[in-house]
């Protein structure tokens, strides 16, 4: 059912944790099943040096959680603003289709920290 990659990145999820210094802190959740997901933002010039992320919620959620920490890493702010749930997927090499509201949180909370840094940062 879960990719190889799904599996990896929930059994070895990167980037757990708080940034206690974050200048960017997004929260979502999801209505329908109950889970929620934090991402933490360290951004200097404009670049996404850190991310960290507390996922309480099933396995793909943790498995994107991982996965949009390390894509938006290395990222301008703009760049990480235009990464879809559907590319958080992709680089997970597919969920299942009953799964795929699950990545939506993860691309949803790195977009809100975004949102978060930008509000403190303007
Ligand atoms: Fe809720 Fe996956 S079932 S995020």
């Amino acid at each position: 059912m879960y990719t190889d990659k799904v599996m990896d990145h929930f059994s070895n999820p990167r980037n757990v944790g708080e940034i206690e210094d974050a200048n960017g802190v997004g929260e979502v959740g999801n209505a329908s099943c109950g889970d929620i997901m934090k991402i933490f933002l360290k951004v200097e010039d404009n670049i996404i040096k850190d991310v960290k992320f507390k996922t309480f919620g099933c396995g793909a959620a943790i498995a994107t959680s991982s996965m949009v920490t390390e894509m938006a890493i290395g990222r301008t702010i703009e760049e990480a603003l235009v990464l879809t749930n559907e590319a958080v997927a992709e680089a997970l090499d597919g969920l299942p289709p009953a799964k795929m509201h699950c990545s939506n949180l993860a691309a949803d909370a790195l977009h809100e920290a975004i949102k978060n840094y930008k509000e403190q940062n303007s």
